[in-house]
């Protein structure tokens, strides 16, 4: 019996298989209470880029919380590390002169995005802009409004109406998209929504020139371009964020996860300069948004740390040679009977497809993998096309890929004779 209710889980299954306590983390491995080790293959949920265990980041927080754990920062209050943390992530963002708003995570920082793009169509002089567009396969986070642009049709349903003010195009044309905008009525669309890499539906790299093309098409007819970076910012592909890497300037990028690698709960929303002048013009008053925990303190104190490691440490640089040293490890995986295809080459980010006609025959077949993957020591999950979820922590080695590809391997032979 657990009186914690589990995220994305079946609680009866929970129930009845029993709860997996992890209870230690070092580098790109977690412990369980019985100090069983695993790799972590996921960096928890892609967030934990320096790896687990960092005292340094324990300590920053520890002295921030003696000085100041949390203050508010509405209206006219600011704390020093909020401060410092929006000038580091503005002069590191792609677009310079970008302003920073601070919140507790993905979710917020999607729906916060959201918002402020139909504010400033408003303050603009445009409110029928209310639209927004989003890719199938796309997982914006499952707050009310990143579940409207859920692009995985499980995550929408058995709710009802969502946001209704929401198109979906195909993840991979910028053709469709450019018809889907143009056939609403550019002057009825307020932003679209993008993931550089997409994670969560199953990580589908985008095709040579979509970005940049769909970036012009949002310019071309004033659609905001939210680059949804939540996985993809603080290194996970190799440069701070996708949207340096591909030159998109966005109007808007949302991120959280790898911005403190998860050591406490932080997201932000970067706006270009230009989406932030009408809100900060004299007269306008003020905009009626924000969160308790937006600017907290010890959190920003984690983040600062996080990005002190990430620097010093170089392993932004070191996340652009792994991926295709990731690529390379996991590549052979693509032979196995059961998979059919490994999906990496783009970031620190990978998916090991369980062969989709193996999964139609058996739908637990994903979930029977992730536990002979935890059996062979690697700690994983599904994504939504039932792949297995590789994004593993910044800091892991040629051995730590080994044993990583080695164990998914280990257990899909497992699995292969079990059939
Ligand atoms: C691309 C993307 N956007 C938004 C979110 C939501 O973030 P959070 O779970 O921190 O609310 C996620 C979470 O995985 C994500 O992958």
């Amino acid at each position: 019996m657990t009186e914690l209710w589990h995220s994305f889980a079946d609680m009866a299954a929970v129930e009845a298989g029993g709860e997996l306590v992890i209870d230690r983390g070092e580098g790109f491995y977690v412990f369980d209470r019985e100090g069983r080790r695993y790799v972590d293959a996921t960096a928890s949920l892609w967030y934990c880029m320096v790896g687990h265990g960092r005292n340094e980041i324990a300590d920053a927080v520890a002295t921030q919380m003696r000085v100041l754990e949390a203050y508010s920062t509405f209206q006219d209050l600011t704390n020093p590390p909020a401060a410092e943390l929006a000038a580091r992530v503005s002069a590191m963002a792609p677009v310079t002169g970008s302003k920073v708003f601070l919140t507790s995570g993905g979710s917020d920082s999607i729906d916060t995005a959201a918002k402020l793009s139909r504010r400033y169509h408003h303050l603009r002089g445009e409110p029928d802009r209310r639209i927004l567009v989003t890719r199938e396969r796309a997982y914006h986070g499952m707050h009310l409004g990143g579940t409207s642009l859920a692009g995985i049709d499980m995550n929408l349903t058995g709710y009802g109406p969502f946001v209704e003010d929401v198109i979906r195009v195909p993840w991979d044309s910028a053709e469709a998209l450019a018809e889907a905008i143009d056939r609403t009525g550019p002057e009825r669309v307020s932003a679209f929504f993008c993931e550089p890499v997409v994670g969560a539906g199953g990580v589908f790299a985008a095709p040579e020139g979509y970005l940049g093309a769909a970036r012009d098409i949002c310019r071309e007819r004033g659609v905001l371009f939210v680059a949804d970076e939540v996985i993809t910012g603080f290194g996970r592909v190799g440069s701070w964020f996708a949207s340096t890497r591909w030159n998109l300037e966005p109007d808007l990028i949302t991120c959280a996860k790898g911005i403190t690698s998860g050591y406490l709960p932080v997201g932000a929303v970067i706006a270009a300069p230009w989406v932030a002048e009408p809100f900060w013009a004299p007269g306008v008053g003020m905009w009626r948004h924000g969160y308790t925990y937006s600017g907290h303190a010890s959190a920003a104190a984690a983040a600062l740390a996080n990005l002190d490691i990430l620097e010093r440490e170089g392993l932004v640089a070191r996340g652009l040679e792994l991926e295709g040293e990731l690529a390379a490890t996991l590549a052979p995986l693509a032979e196995h009977p059961l998979v059919s295809e490994v999906r990496a080459g783009t970031g620190v980010m990978a998916a090991v497809q369980i062969d989709p006609e193996a999964i139609a025959q058996d739908p637990d077949l994903p979930m029977r993998a992730v536990a002979a993957c935890r059996a062979s020591g690697v700690m994983t999950r599904t994504l939504a096309t039932g792949a297995i979820h590789v994004s593993p922590p910044l800091v892991i080695d040629g051995v730590g890929l080994k044993e990583l590809a080695g164990g998914i391997g280990a257990a899909l032979d497992l699995l292969a004779q079990e059939a």
